[in-house]
């Protein structure tokens, strides 16, 4: 597979965010499958229930709507030290590239953004980087005519939600015993874009 891409315009964006810890230079990009193991390390220790190496690969491979993101930390303190031109020939980071700090994935349902999963590794959170995927989410969707976006967190996830109700997400409904881990609830968020660009 080539470059992680399914859609036609999965180019690479590179953009430049600003965290609370200071400046950090950060790159989104299409995640590929070569990604994997490095966003699976992040993956198993933030969250209690995991998505397997094999769903991201679905979401790479197999859902068509699916846009799987990676945020790199381009040259800073996460990151290895080098120029930003990572990718070893199975698309991961080779010896010299970026860090992956965090990563994301959407779904485009007609004009709805779901978004499936935001997660930043724990040495790189409060750091600006969960608001960084998360605008660059919503500047994409809108751009390709989303008018509304939802997901679903922990009701317990308080960093998570405090950072959707950022984007103007707020809570709409509650899906009982939804986690089978622990059957926790899990709450339904719902931001409507402002027609006239407002937010994002
Ligand atoms: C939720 C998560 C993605 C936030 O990423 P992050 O890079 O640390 O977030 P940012 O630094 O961009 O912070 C953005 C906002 O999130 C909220 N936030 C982040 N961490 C927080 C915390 N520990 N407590 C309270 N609010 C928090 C704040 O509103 C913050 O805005 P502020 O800095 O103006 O106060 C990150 O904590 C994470 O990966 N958690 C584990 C995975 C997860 O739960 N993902 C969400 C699944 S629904």
């Amino acid at each position: 597979m080539s470059e992680g891409a399914v859609g036609p315009d999965r180019g690479k964006i590179e953009i430049f965010a600003y965290g609370g810890g200071g400046p950090m230079r950060l790159r989104l990009r299409p995640m590929r499958v070569g990604d994997i193991p490095e966003v699976m390390k992040i993956e198993v220790r933030s969250f209690s229930l995991p998505w397997t190496e094999d769903a991201f690969v679905r979401e790479i491979e197999k859902i068509p709507f699916s846009r799987p993101l990676v945020a790199e930390e381009v040259g800073g303190r996460n990151g290895r030290a080098g120029p930003a031109v990572g990718g070893s020939a199975t698309g991961g980071p080779a010896a010299g590239g970026p860090a992956i700090v965090g990563y994301a994935c959407w779904w485009e349902v007609k004009d709805e953004c779901h978004i499936t999963n935001v997660t930043v590794s724990p040495e790189a959170r409060r750091r600006g980087v969960g608001k960084f995927l998360m605008r660059e989410i919503l500047k994409d969707a809108r751009r390709r005519g989303a008018v509304r976006a939802t997901l679903e967190a922990r009701n317990s996830n308080g960093a998570a939600v405090s950072l959707y109700e950022g984007f103007g997400f707020s809570p709409v409904a509650m899906r009982k015993g939804y986690y089978p881990d622990n059957g926790e609830d899990a709450l339904v968020m719902l931001m409507e874009f402002s027609p006239d660009g407002g937010g994002v």
